[in-house]
Formats: structure tokens, C-alpha cells, sequence
């Protein structure tokens, strides 16, 4: 199955401050080495000692070790609020197609989402679609295209809400990040915690108004320092709902509030051109699950300009 040396016990490392800056120089020339044809060619091949120690010592990365202590796959972290960006994932090319990309990812997805993330995002150039698949196979998709050359894929980390404190937090944190204009679908079966995530959205916020299930209105402006514009369009869902989601006018509220829909999924898409789609779910066990897929270049985490 694999070719190359048997894979050797592994020891995977969250370093956050001193690195061992020298290895993963070297190690990052190697596995980067085969890609010098790569036009622009990656940063990678011309970063100082410095660059990848401050890398480390801001945001850490992760260094995976065999038993005798060779360093066999690094990679950064950028924290970014909600959002990591993973980077610089460099494995010794003795040792591609053993997993260990794989292995950084999902150690980068558990540290992030440990840390409060609730996504991460990379950035890969379009001629190396080898790399393209690895990310796909471990949960990315594309949001949005840089320079014509490279692209932006993100990947949601499953939220686990134990109480409904805990998903109220998360409103209260998404909140940190919502800006007007911005559109959130909320999706998940009845009691899914839609209304109580948007009560912390509001909350964050400072709206004016107790959020609550409207049932009878369907969308409820609350004004604030950034109004709330909150939406139930469960009713809509029965067939003609297209008309009355045109009655709500939510076109002309959208720029200068930060909308939030409920049962928006297939109905309210065309608002706006980005969105945050959050999706709840009820397990069988206790609690509540949230995954937040960001769409559209809006939720873009990169400079328009990058290496
Ligand atoms: N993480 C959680 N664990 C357990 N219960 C939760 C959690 N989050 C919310 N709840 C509870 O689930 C119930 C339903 O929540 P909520 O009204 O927000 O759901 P909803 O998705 O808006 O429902 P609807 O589909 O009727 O609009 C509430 O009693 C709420 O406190
Ligand atoms: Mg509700």
C-alpha cells in the first residue's frame, strides 16, 4: 500500500514559542524544493530563520517526530479570531503517502477547535492539485480565488454544545465577527437551538428588543448600535414561500444590518452574495452540535494580496 520506509511511532508537538527553527528550515526547503518550478515561486523557498521563528513564537505550529527524534512533518498556525489559517505543512518527501499530512490536519483541527475556532482555512495554487485532493479528502472546500493563481478552501470544526449556555456563547462569539451586511442562514430541525444562538448573536450585539421564537412575525428588526434583523421563515417553508419572503423587503434592511434567518436554507441564498451558514443538529446523546460553513469571499481570511 504505502511505498518507502514503514511509518516509525510517531510523536506529534503543539509548539507555541521556541521552535526548533534550524529543522523546519530544513525540512521545509526539502518538501518545498520540488515545487521551485511553481510560478510565483513559494515564499517558502526564501523565508528567514527569523520569519519561522516569529511564526512560532505568536502562533505556534506543530512538529512531528519518530521515535529517534527526526523531525518528519511541521506545519504552522495563524490565529485569527475565529478562524486558523493552517500553513507551511512541510512532510519529508522520504515519507509522502504515509498519513502525515493527515496527521498534522487533524492535530491542527483538534488544537483549533480546543482553542475556540470554528474554522480553518488554507491556501493552495492551482497547479498543484495533488495538494488540492489531500485537502479536499480531509474536509476542505473552496471559498474563494486569489491572484489567479492560488485558492482559499476552509473547513468547518464541528462544535460540540453541551448546555444551551454553550450555544448561546457561540452567538455571542460568531457575533464578534458579524459586520452589516452580513447574512446568516441558520438551519437544523425544530429545537435545534436556532433561536438560542440568535439570542447571543443579539446579545453581543446590543440590540434592543428580547429575541424570541417569532411566531407570528416573521422577521423583527431590532435596533442597535448594528440592528438585527432576526427571521423565522419556517412558515414560508410551505410551497408559495417565495412571494412572502419578497414582502419582508430584508433586500433593503440587508446592508446596514447583520440578518439572521432561520429555516433560510434554500430560500434566502440569493440575499447576498456571501453568507455564514450555520447548521444544528440534535445528537441522540445530550446537547446540541453546530457546523459553520463560511461562503463567498467575504469570509475570506487572507489579504487580497498574499505570497
Ligand atoms: N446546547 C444545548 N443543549 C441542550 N439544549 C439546548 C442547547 N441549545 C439550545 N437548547 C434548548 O433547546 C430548546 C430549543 O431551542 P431553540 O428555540 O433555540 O431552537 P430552534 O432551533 O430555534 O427551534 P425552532 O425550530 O422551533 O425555531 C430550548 O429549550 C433551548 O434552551
Ligand atoms: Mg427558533
Amino acid at each position: 500500500m504505502n511505498s518507502g520506509p514503514d511509518l516509525p511511532a510517531l510523536h506529534v508537538e503543539r509548539v507555541r514559542g521556541t521552535a526548533p527553527i534550524d529543522e523546519v528550515q530544513q525540512l521545509t526547503l526539502r518538501a518545498f524544493a520540488g515545487q521551485d518550478s511553481l510560478n510565483p515561486p513559494s515564499g517558502a523557498l526564501s523565508e528567514s530563520a527569523d520569519t519561522i521563528a516569529s511564526d512560532f513564537a505568536e502562533s505556534g505550529g506543530l512538529v512531528i517526530r519518530d521515535d529517534a527524534g527526526e523531525l518528519l512533518a511541521t506545519c504552522r498556525v495563524r490565529r485569527l479570531g475565529l478562524a486558523w489559517v493552517i500553513r507551511r505543512c512541510a512532510v519529508d518527501p522520504s515519507y509522502r503517502r504515509h498519513g502525515l499530512g493527515r496527521r498534522l490536519a487533524e492535530e491542527a483541527h483538534a488544537w483549533a477547535t480546543e482553542q475556540g475556532a470554528v474554522r480553518t482555512h488554507v491556501g493552495v495554487r492551482d497547479a498543484r492539485t495533488g495538494s488540492r485532493a489531500f485537502w479536499a479528502s480531509v474536509g476542505y472546500t473552496p471559498l474563494a480565488r486569489h491572484g489567479g493563481f492560488w485558492t482559499e478552501l476552509v473547513r468547518p470544526l464541528p462544535q460540540h454544545l453541551a448546555e444551551p449556555e454553550n450555544t448561546h456563547a457561540l452567538g455571542v462569539r460568531l457575533a464578534a465577527e458579524l459586520r452589516p451586511g452580513d447574512l446568516v442562514v441558520l438551519s437544523g430541525p425544530l429545537g435545534a437551538g436556532k433561536t438560542a444562538l440568535t439570542q447571543g448573536i443579539g446579545a453581543a450585539l446590543g440590540v434592543r428588543g428580547p429575541v424570541t421564537s417569532p411566531t407570528f412575525v416573521l422577521a423583527r428588526v431590532h435596533p442597535g448600535p448594528v440592528p438585527l434583523v432576526h427571521v423565522d421563515a419556517y412558515r414560508l417553508r410551505d410551497a408559495g414561500g417565495r412571494l412572502e419572503l419578497d414582502d419582508l423587503d430584508l433586500d433593503d434592511s440587508l446592508p446596514d444590518s447583520v440578518t439572521v434567518v432561520e429555516w433560510g436554507e434554500g430560500l434566502v441564498e440569493g440575499l447576498a452574495e456571501s453568507r455564514l451558514d450555520v447548521h444544528l443538529e440534535r445528537p441522540a446523546e445530550d446537547g446540541r452540535t453546530a457546523v459553520i460553513t463560511p461562503v463567498g469571499s467575504r469570509w475570506s481570511v487572507f489579504a487580497p494580496v498574499s505570497e
